[in-house]
């Protein structure tokens, strides 16, 4: 191409031209490139993209001689004491934990006492997804003061973690906050750790973390802990954690123990955490309660022996001195997602929360959020209930903090006689923030992006009616469900869909998720028949490889 000042033209005429000329050709450029850019970002940006696993270094996750996994746990009574559980490598025989109340001069650690830790060593060679050998060292600090800052470090004695703070619990009467999440259990590191932190960050003051079950996938992983615990990293420091074991925790330790189905709880539990001793014998630190401010919180297990757990639980709160109960376990009484159903728990535990009127239970398990209560059922308190009063049994709640995500059960909780869900949601990581401040239960839920979700109240009556209910939902967000948020699954190209349905007929696609792993790249379906449904897997042509 000839450019103008190549030409043999000269004077104004031809520089005018030779203007005009260069503008034209910038305009052209310029559209030229929007189109290009335009065109790239819509694909780099605008396609649907195929989850790959994130892939790990061989080493990470092993314990060394430095502390980590330092967690935090209630106690009975955490106004005056609290546990500490951390791991090293098996040369660290010894630990210390040291403890001063916290001041704002930095050498608060003069007046520092030290507690020579409680060491177990855990060979879990044998055990799939471990086979590592692990030191475990625990303390538990006693004698502290409630509502109070308190630095402590955990170490060998030469070589020590960072000083952590923490807060005892406030004595009766006082207000507290504290966060409850649901299954964390996949895409932990990935996407647990922004709802953790985001909790963290709406409500840095609550008092300890209730985590309802399924905290990882497979609960003999060395690697999903780790990922569990690099995800909360210091927030397990500084907030203790209250901790109910989900299905995932039991777990096969072996080939055999798949095909003959027999699961255990994860060897990391009992050593990885310090949870109170005062549960029934045959449950330890699966199974029970601690007193905090106001309120009896209380762990069950919903794995295991449902029956067995009951006359303790008629005990403690046969006995309870405090003005609110709630208890977490995993396995909703009430489900959340479709398919779902736990009569025997129901039959089990729903007559003895009944009896002694618990205020709130919170559990995980689902993938998708429902929230509802049940009706009083005492007849000398129903027989005075005045119908303008919005009195209820118990709030039962049902929520999912991690990655994974189930469809919702379409008509609510229709099918469970004596509850009502009054709220629902899909396709949402969430944390909630529950507040007890007197005759008030404050109960609040939070999308990761800081959106209130979901909310109500709880008021006591302190003439032995029933709680009043304050349903708070008008002040959140719009129901989320999967049609209307980012796609949870993937889908299929027409035509393969087409050949599938055509190929199966009287099943529909309902399910689809794409795999681009280096090992296998291509689909696998799930289709709805009339009665049964079938799991396909495909190439990436569509070619069915494995019914
Ligand atoms: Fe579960």
């Amino acid at each position: 191409m000839l450019w103008p000042s190549q030409d043999n033209g000269s004077g104004c005429a031809n520089i005018l031209n030779y203007c005009m000329y260069t503008m034209k050709k910038n305009v052209v450029l310029f559209f030229a490139s929007l189109v290009i850019v335009v065109t790239i970002s819509s694909e780099v940006f605008g396609q649907k993209r195929a989850y790959r696993t994130p892939e790990f270094a061989y080493n990470w996750g092993k314990p060394s001689l430095h502390p980590d996994h330092i967690i935090l746990n209630v106690t009975e009574d955490p106004s005056t004491s609290m546990s500490v559980t951390w791991r090293t490598s098996v040369e660290v025989q010894v630990g210390y934990a040291e403890i001063a109340k916290a001041t704002p001069a930095p050498k608060f650690w003069r007046n520092a006492t030290t507690l020579k830790a409680k060491t177990e060593t855990l060979d879990a060679t044998e055990v799939q997804y471990a086979q590592s050998v692990t030191n475990y060292h625990s303390a538990t600090f006693t004698g502290l003061e409630p509502n109070t800052i308190y630095a402590y470090r955990v170490g060998n004695g030469s070589i020590w973690s960072e000083w952590i703070q923490f807060r005892t619990a406030p004595t009766e009467g006082q207000p507290f906050s504290f966060l409850y999440v649901g299954d964390a259990q996949n895409y932990v590191l990935e996407l647990w750790s922004r709802l953790i932190r985001a909790g963290f960050q709406k409500a840095p003051q609550a008092g300890f973390v209730v985590h309802a079950g399924d905290l990882i996938n497979n609960g003999h992983s060395d690697r999903e802990w780790h990922e569990w615990h690099m995800a909360g990293s210091f927030i397990h420091g500084m907030l203790p954690s209250m901790a109910t074991p989900g299905n995932h925790e039991y777990y096969p330790i072996n080939d055999e123990g798949w095909k003959t189905r027999s699961r255990q709880l994860s060897v990391q539990w009992q050593p990885g955490f310090t949870l109170p001793d005062n549960g029934p014998e045959g449950f330890e630190e699966t199974v029970y309660y601690m007193d905090y401010g106001d309120a009896r919180i209380i762990s069950l297990n919903s794995n295991t022996k449902i029956g067995k757990q009951v006359p303790w639980l008629d005990s403690i709160l046969t006995v309870n001195p405090k003005k609110w109960t709630i208890i977490t376990f995993h396995h909703p009484l009430y489900s959340a997602s479709s398919g779902r159903n736990n009569l025997n728990l129901r039959n089990g535990w729903k007559a003895i929360l009944d009896k002694h009127q618990v205020d709130l239970v919170i559990q995980g398990h689902d993938h998708a959020y429902a929230r509802g209560h049940t009706m009083p059922t005492d007849s000398n308190l129903v027989a005075g209930l005045n119908t303008r009063d919005q009195y209820i049994g118990t709030a039962y709640v049902v929520s999912v903090s991690g990655g994974k995500m189930y469809p919702m059960r379409p008509d609510g909780w229709a099918d469970f006689p004596g509850a009502v869900r009054d709220r629902g949601g899909e396709n949402t990581q969430l944390f909630q923030v529950i507040t007890v401040d007197g005759d008030v239960l404050m109960y609040e839920s939070y999308t990761p992006t800081g959106d209130l979700y979901d909310a109500f109240d709880l008021v006591k009556s302190n003439d032995g009616m029933p709680n009043t209910f304050v349903d708070r939902q008008q002040e959140a967000i719009p129901v989320r469900t999967h049609e209307e948020t980012i796609s949870y699954y993937d889908t299929l190209p027409e035509n393969i869909e087409k050949k599938l349905e055509k190929n199966n007929p009287g099943y529909t696609v309902i399910r689809v998720t794409y795999y681009d792993e280096p090992e296998f790249r291509g689909y696998v379906v799930r289709m709805q028949g009339e009665e049964d449904r079938i799991e396909l897997t495909l190439d990436e042509k569509g070619n069915v490889v494995k019914e």
